[in-house]
């Protein structure tokens, strides 16, 4: 029967067996520097660690004991020591590693960003600016906030005129108001300039209409502008028949007819054939300019003669691009304007 001591001495070695195969098992099973750091206090640390535990051991051993105790202890200290050093070593390698398994390599790669692009009716304008300006006409720019003058009186459009009715108008005050129309720049372009002129202006203009799919208390006119000796109607139709034909194509009609503004005279309205040829669509206004006109910037009517015309903008942009709602055009909805 063994003695009470050489029994303790056996558990002491059976301990430290332990304390080699788990602390072994602990640096392997690390996965991260924490991980190391908790096992290396647990196991090699040198207060309150298991190996100071086991080396204290050994004084209660057996002085017969305690040779052997002391190698196999060395030999467990350097074992969970190299054990600690390679874990430590596999965690710092294998950082690189584990950044570059966190791509997912099997995913669709380059994929495209999506590029906006601008507006249809920014499209229609740009457009219509590169168009007349190969037809000669150079671009000419006016206020929004308008003064009554230029929207209607140097128009020859007196104050009982009911175009100028508030209920028709967005005034601001008696005398300023939102343009309701773009005609307020050929007086600004005249006032400055002696013919010859050739101009067109696109921009916005405001009347209080209630919004459907043809109306909208804000939309685009393009506005043109030719003075100069003998100028004649011929010439205004002459352009607006090539305008049509390169913007809308040569296979959509137009159509002139007879008409009244305030500031031109002979009038016409200009009508294109909508999508299906079912129905003509106004494109907008157009006529000879009003000698009353000319003798409101001071020119002098008796030599120069000249042409204008007032085109929506949008109803251009809809009938090119078969749109038939004018509010398509302001809501910003990205599924409609990924079209264009
Ligand atoms: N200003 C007119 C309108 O808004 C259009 C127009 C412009 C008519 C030029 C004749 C000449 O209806």
């Amino acid at each position: 029967m063994s003695s009470p001591e050489a029994v303790d001495d056996a558990r002491a070695f059976a301990e430290l067996d332990a304390l080699l195969s788990e602390g072994l098992g602990a640096f392997a099973e690390a996965r991260d520097s924490a991980a190391v750091e908790a096992a290396r206090v647990e196991f090699l640390g040198m207060k309150q660690g298991r190996i100071k535990h086991a080396q204290e051991r050994l004084k209660t051993l057996e002085p017969s004991a305690r040779r052997g105790y002391g190698q196999k202890f060395n030999s467990v200290k350097k074992s969970l020591e190299e054990a600690c050093e390679e874990a430590r070593n596999r965690i710092g390698r294998s950082k690189p590693d584990r950044a570059v398994r966190s791509v997912d390599l099997t995913l669709p790669g380059n994929r495209e960003r999506r590029l906006g692009h601008t507006h249809p009716l920014t499209q229609t304008a740009d457009e219509l600016i590169d168009l007349f300006g190969r037809l000669g006409f150079e671009v000419a720019r006016g206020p929004e906030v308008e003064d009554v003058r230029h929207n209607f009186e140097a128009l020859n459009i007196p104050p009982a005129h009911p175009a100028r009715d508030p209920r028709d108008n967005f005034y601001l005050s008696e005398s300023s108001m939102l343009r309701s129309q773009t005609s307020t720049v050929q007086i600004r372009v005249m006032e400055k300039r002696k013919p010859p002129i050739r101009v067109v202006a696109i921009g916005r203009v405001y009347r209080p209409d209630v919004v459907d799919a043809t109306h909208s208390f804000m939309f685009h006119q393009i506005e043109g502008l030719m003075v100069d000796k003998g100028v004649t109607m011929a010439d205004l139709k002459t352009v607006l028949r090539l305008f049509a034909a390169s913007y809308l194509g040569t296979d959509v009609q137009i159509r002139f007819r007879p008409s009244f503004f305030p500031f031109t005279e002979p009038s016409v309205e200009v009508d294109m054939l909508w999508h299906g040829g079912d129905r003509w669509v106004e494109m907008g206004g157009a006529g000879m300019v009003d000698p009353n006109v000319f003798e409101a910037v001071g020119y002098d009517p008796e030599v120069y003669t000249g042409f204008a015309f007032g085109l929506g903008v949008e109803r251009l942009c809809m009938r090119r691009h078969a749109i038939d709602d004018i509010r398509l055009l302001y809501q910003n909805d990205v599924r409609f304007l990924e079209q264009f």
